[in-house]
């Protein structure tokens, strides 16, 4: 029996280069929060809680902890460090951490804040910013924050369908970073067909789409397949998504102990991957294990 690891699984650019960021901070040995959990997967944040890093849930305990540190309002930079995470964040939430004197550092992905740049620069255009994305991810509603003007989210065809810009606007159409890119392929042919050509741009990220691509071709060719993900990243659902498609026999978990594998005698290649906020070890831990046990 063969174990294939997808081309592309794992840590994307983005998410490695935050959790190095919370890093370096607990070396500095400065009170350290991060904006919501650094990455969608529970073992790694369980890792920094055990490092002293709190996780800030929301805007609401941004005073409590500015105060809890002696923090004073107005005054920059006095209080602990807060790390924004690759996701990002509204720019009213980054504004209050000021306030706050919370110092604040932007871990945010620079494909994510390339997002935030456009719809800006569209919402000071005028133009209505539509984000094909999952409303509600903290992601899109971080995107959602930076759009001066109105705003729609679209998740299906059938609502890219019924969106109508508000009066005398031009559109402005840019996607979450894990958004299906055949899915965005369809918006866009929707939007064109309606005539709504002002900006239109891919923002998928090309981590997700060589994950989506690898993870769908690997699918294709195993008899098992095993997605090692967050129960709540989008990214490691999508490519659950895809690879079920693909293989009957696919499996979704989020550490070894929720694999129950029983693979029939004629199975000739298991293929593994994982979504953009599986650490390393992780994905080896499981490789091991299969390799060791059937
Ligand atoms: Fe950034 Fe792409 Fe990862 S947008 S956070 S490198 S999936």
């Amino acid at each position: 029996m063969e174990i294939k690891l997808a081309e592309c699984a794992g840590f994307c650019f983005g998410v490695k280069r935050a959790i190095d960021t919370v890093y370096e901070q607990i070396e500095t040995g400065k009170t350290i929060y991060t904006y919501g959990p650094i990455v969608h997967n529970e073992e790694v944040v369980r890792e920094l809680e055990q490092k002293g890093v709190c996780v800030i849930e929301g805007e609401e305990e941004l005073a409590a902890c500015s105060a809890a540190a002696g923090g004073t309002e107005g005054g920059a930079n006095a209080g602990p460090s807060v790390i924004i995470r690759a996701h990002g964040i509204p720019r009213r939430t980054q504004e209050l951490m000021e306030q706050y004197g919370l110092e604040c550092i932007d871990a945010t992905c620079p494909f994510v804040k390339r997002i935030h740049r456009i719809v800006e620069k569209a919402g000071e255009q005028g133009m209505h910013v539509v984000i094909a994305g999952n409303s509600g991810h903290p992601e899109v509603e971080g995107i959602r924050g930076w759009c001066g003007g109105p705003v729609t989210v679209v998740e299906t065809e059938a609502e890219a369908e019924r969106f109508v810009p508000e009066e005398g606007r031009q559109v402005c159409l840019v996607s979450q970073t894990t958004f299906n890119y055949n899915k965005f392929q369809s918006i866009v042919e929707i939007f064109r067909k309606k005539g709504y050509n002002g900006n239109i741009v891919s923002t998928i990220c090309n981590a997700t789409e060589d994950r989506q691509r690898s993870a769908q071709a690997l699918a294709a060719e195993a008899d098992v397949m095993i997605v090692i993900g967050g129960k709540h990243s989008s990214n490691s659902r999508k490519l659950y998504e895809i690879c079920s498609r693909e293989c009957a026999h696919t499996y979704f978990i989020q550490t070894l102990d929720d694999l129950h594998l029983e693979l029939p005698k004629a199975v000739r290649l298991v293929g593994i991957t994982a979504g953009a906020s599986t650490p390393n070890n992780l994905i080896e831990e499981v490789q091991n294990y299969v390799r060791i046990n059937f």
